[in-house]
């Protein structure tokens, strides 16, 4: 069933067209990538969806919604959350206190709040941090806050810009291991990642962008062997024969 759907989304700033006719959708419990070089336009087309930036044209469908217009904190309680790429946290709050500001979009009451703070930051291992405060953790830490703050509002769809940026190798893999294990729950994910090996391993399906527009989707097998994915963004090591 699709939970997402995009027609002919089209972003405009000024003079320049950051997304051009894009149609995609997003399949329930599946993971979808979104790839393409710096500029192509994925982070715009993010910030259409959770409705930072109306769209200039076309249309969103969320859930079987229109949301053109809908604002992002009501998205956000209808089930739709994002993280940003470049984090923001409540630097000189406790991560606690962070992931429950993100409870409490669905829950007024605290000790629900809590509750479902401490489950998430279970999953993401990051239960014995709980008292740090936001401002003093590593940069993968504050990664996986990013995606804790966003997983505690109880969405139906995560949208992820990025949270493997600026990580390690074996923290690369312990977040591909994390967000697997989400999609394993039943999570539905779009997620925008520049770290091939990562975005190869976990999408079900990929859809390129270059210059706003789609050039390409499909498996991650079938789009890194495309040569106009080769061309725009790959380079030659990563086609497969
Ligand atoms: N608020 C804005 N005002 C004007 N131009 C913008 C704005 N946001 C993005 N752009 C421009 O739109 C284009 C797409 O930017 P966007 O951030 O969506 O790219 P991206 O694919 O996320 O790139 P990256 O991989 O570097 O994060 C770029 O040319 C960018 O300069
Ligand atoms: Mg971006």
């Amino acid at each position: 069933m699709t939970i997402l759907d995009l027609k002919r989304l089209v972003k405009d700033f000024g003079g320049l067209r950051a997304v051009d006719g894009l149609n995609l959708s997003v399949q329930e419990g599946k993971i979808l990538g979104l790839i393409g070089p710096n500029g192509a336009g994925k982070s715009t087309v993010f910030n259409c969806i959770a409705g930072v930036y109306p769209p200039t044209e076309g249309e969103i469908y969320f859930d079987g919604t229109k949301i053109n217009n809908v604002k992002p904190w009501n998205l956000c309680k209808q089930g739709l959350a994002r993280t940003f790429q470049i984090v923001k946290p409540f630097s000189s709050k406790t991560v606690l206190y962070n992931v429950m500001v993100g409870s409490y979009v669905t829950t007024d009451k605290r000790s629900v709040a809590e509750d479902r703070a401490l489950a998430v930051l279970e999953t993401l291992s990051l239960l014995d941090k709980k008292d740090i405060k936001a401002g003093n953790l590593t940069i993968a830490d504050r990664k996986r806050l990013e995606i804790a703050r966003a997983l505690a509002t109880e969405p139906k769809l995560l949208l992820l810009d990025e949270v493997m940026a600026g990580l390690r190798p074996t923290e690369v893999d312990e977040m591909v291991k994390i967000i697997m294990g989400l999609r394993d729950s039943g999570m539905t994910i779009f997620i925008i990642e520049h770290i091939m090996r990562a975005i190869m391993a976990l999408s079900d399906w990929i859809v390129v962008i270059h210059f706003g527009r789609k050039i390409s989707e499909g498996t991650p097998k079938d789009v890194a062997s495309d040569e106009k994915v080769i061309k725009a963004y790959l380079g030659e090591e990563y086609g497969v024969s």
